[in-house]
């Protein structure tokens, strides 16, 4: 068997396999169907510092080979999380890590400190690339300027690892990532969704009540390969790599790119245990092609 572990910043996961923010809950809903301990990490549902409805119905439409979203960061807001949900999930036996929004540098700063104190919270994911919310969200993670200021805003609050989530919808990619990189981000996970459309023909009328949403499932992850092989070389930190990945071919091909982990999300939808079988595809993998460590996949692309 090959070693599966890997470091994100001082982060160790037992494997490079991670569920998405928004695709998997707050883990325990799957604990009858699976073991969820087995996965590398949890990226749970996004958290604000106020409770948020999200937005109006209609706001999911099918897509050829994906889907479009435009949920809108629902959730009952920090204080719940710590009161309610954080006790279910603290003695789960993998990393829990929060994705944290806002609307205003304040309220991600306010978000993250409140996170902070949570001791089996090891890291945060910072959301800077949601594109279904009016205020904030991808505001920030579309300019250079306007993701280091968050970033360095929650790096002065937040002492643990800190996973800077980046947006797809950007010229360069780079850019951003290198900037966060230099505020003291450990870590770049991307791409969030990409924002997209649907109209029905006959009655004239969009399908989403927002009107745009965000694209995710296979049909983002030539895009998402190409931006995180862009990533790896331009910047030192971790990666961590998602966008379509479907099963274990698809995450090596991301470690190949230069990721150092991966998270599945939108196929989660279609089989809750991908997770699983992505880690014993990957430890085959690497079993044959005489890798020792899942490590020595990242980067590893012939190019
Ligand atoms: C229904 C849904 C809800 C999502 N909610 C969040 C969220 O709260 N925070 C976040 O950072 N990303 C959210 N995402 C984006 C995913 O975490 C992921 O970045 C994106 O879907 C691309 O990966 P995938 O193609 O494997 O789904 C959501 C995606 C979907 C489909």
């Amino acid at each position: 068997m090959a070693e599966l572990n890997v470091n994100i910043g001082n982060l160790q996961l037992k494997n490079p396999v991670m569920t998405a923010s928004g695709t998997f809950g707050y883990g325990i809903e799957y604990s009858d169907f699976m073991d969820i301990s087995r996965l590398g990490g949890i990226f749970v549902k996004g958290t604000t510092i106020q409770p948020r409805e999200g937005n109006l119905y209609p706001r999911m439409a099918e897509t050829p080979s994906g889907m479009l979203n435009a949920v809108g960061l629902q959730n009952k807001g920090a204080q719940y999380f710590v009161d309610h949900i954080y006790p279910k999930i603290k003695d789960i036996d993998t990393n829990m890590i929060v994705n944290v929004s806002g609307s205003s540098v304040e309220t991600y700063v306010e978000c993250a400190e409140k996170i902070a104190d949570l001791d089996k919270i090891p890291a945060i994911e910072l959301n800077i690339s949601c594109p279904n919310v009016k205020q904030g969200g991808m505001a920030f993670g579309v300019t250079t300027s306007g993701a280091s200021e968050v970033v360095k805003a929650v790096r002065k609050v937040y002492p643990k690892t800190l996973i800077v989530k980046l947006s797809p919808n950007v010229t360069d990619i780079t850019e951003i990532a290198k900037a966060v990189e230099a505020e003291g981000a450990d870590s770049v996970s991307l791409i969030n969704t990409m924002l997209g459309m649907a109209i029905d023909a006959e009655k004239r009328k969009p399908v989403l009540s927002t009107i745009t949403g965000g694209l995710s499932g296979p049909c983002v992850k030539p895009v998402a390969l190409r931006m995180v092989w862009q990533t790896y070389k331009a910047v030192k930190i971790p990666i961590i790599g998602l966008g379509g990945i479907s099963n274990w071919k698809d995450a090596v091909e991301f470690m190949l790119a230069g990721a150092t982990a991966i998270q599945i999300g939108t196929y989660n939808f279609i089989d809750p245990a991908v997770g699983i079988k992505v880690i014993e595809g990957m430890d085959d993998y690497c079993n044959r092609h005489g890798f020792s460590s899942v490590r020595e996949l990242t980067g590893a692309l012939n190019a």
